[in-house]
């Protein structure tokens, strides 16, 4: 069942460009309008919302912070990120017109579970979006989007968060269509940008030899840092979680505006520093902050490993290793720069021996509080 592949783990990276393009299926009409039938919810409701909080945990969370840049900037909705846990126990803002997404592959974390309860106690409608077909979040939540990545063997979850990340950007879509706002002539570029991500995911995959050697080359670490802005941000912990599971080193993903403030401290020669950089074609020159933070951290012995934009050579001369992804929307790049990520935590993690599939001490559904 791993298809010829060394583990689930691989399989199911290998199988992301079908998870984004299934997760996108017959989710527009002819005339190229978002009809997101499932969401049941009215659409008076949708319309007057006025706060959007996602609720999750783990990697789900990192699909949820993605979901925060795009739908903010789509439907100029506040939104909020918070981990499901942490949620119920700080006597949270939330009332009737608040729309609560909860995304959860397998549909049975607790954690997110007590949450969404608690959501629709304050009177909050809550939409689920979830990989599991008649898991209980979806059918304790009073709408559900389904991601149709299909099951997630490996306990790390990879094709579950890609598929994560395209159903918020659906939802996002859909609210900004709904309520007519300033971004709606967008839509359809956004669309059309969209339905090329499962061949540009599957161009990273049909590239990924160096980036497997260089997994497997550094087995021996000790420490592997992550760094990233906007969203490459949660891209960047989403790799350094992914190190974390399955090839037990401390790894630690960072907010490349906040070396300055503090982890800079922890750069010594020789330390990998994993390095998501935004696309020099994005405004608010982002690019050459980034940049720039590459340049400070091999000042100090960093050995760095960019991910970058095809065509982008900014860093070349001083990078030991530049990962190219194919060219995207600002928002869209996490369906592409995870993908190194991932390959590079399972082929690292496979090097020093241990079962990627099923990593020690953690479980694929965590079903206690
Ligand atoms: O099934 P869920 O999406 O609710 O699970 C949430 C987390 O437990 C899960 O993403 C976990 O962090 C994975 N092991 C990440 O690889």
């Amino acid at each position: 069942e791993k298809g010829g592949y060394p583990s689930f783990m691989a399989k199911e990276i290998n199988d992301q460009p079908d998870a984004v393009g299934q997760t996108l299926l017959g989710r527009t009409d002819a005339k190229g309008n978002l009809v997101l039938d499932e969401l049941r919810i009215d659409e008076s409701i949708l319309r007057s919302v006025d706060k959007i909080v996602v609720l999750a945990c783990g990697t789900s969370a990192y699909a949820g912070q993605v979901a925060k840049y795009a739908i903010e900037h789509w439907c100029r909705i506040p939104t909020e990120i918070e981990l499901s846990h942490e949620f119920r126990y700080r006597d949270p803002i939330v009332n009737e017109k608040t729309l609560v997404v909860a995304i959860s592959q397998s549909g049975e974390t607790m954690d997110t579970l007590m949450a969404v309860r608690y959501a629709r106690e304050q009177g909050a409608k809550v939409v689920a979006i979830c990989n599991t077909n008649g898991s209980t979040i979806p059918r304790e939540s009073d709408a559900v989007l389904y991601t149709h990545a299909g099951p997630e063997i490996a306990v790390a979850s990879t094709k579950a968060f890609l598929a994560q990340i395209t159903a918020t950007y659906l939802l996002g879509l859909y609210l900004a269509q709904l309520r007519g706002n300033k971004f709606r002539d967008e839509i359809a570029d956004v669309l059309a940008d969209l339905s090329e991500m499962p061949a540009k995911i599957q161009e990273v995959l049909d590239n990924s030899d160096p980036v497997k050697e260089l997994g497997r080359s550094m087995a021996d670490a000790k420490s592997v840092l992550f760094l990233g802005r906007h969203v490459g941000f949660p891209v960047a912990m989403e790799g350094a979680l992914k190190l974390k599971e399955l090839a037990y080193i401390h790894a630690e993903g960072f907010a490349a505006g906040e070396l300055k403030h503090g982890p800079i401290a922890l750069i010594e020669e020789g330390q990998p520093v994993v390095v998501v950089l935004p696309s020099p074609r994005g405004r608010d020159s982002l690019h050459a902050k980034v940049v720039s933070n590459i340049q400070e951290i091999r000042a100090r012995g960093a050995v760095t490993i960019v991910i970058a934009e095809e065509g982008d050579e900014s860093v070349a001369a001083f990078s030991e290793h530049v990962i190219h992804v194919p060219q995207t929307a600002t928002l869209l790049a996490p369906l592409l720069t995870t993908v190194p990520l991932q390959i590079f935590a399972c082929e690292l993690a496979a090097a020093k021996g241990y079962d990627v599939d099923q990593p020690r001490n953690l479980a694929k559904s965590v079903t206690v509080e």
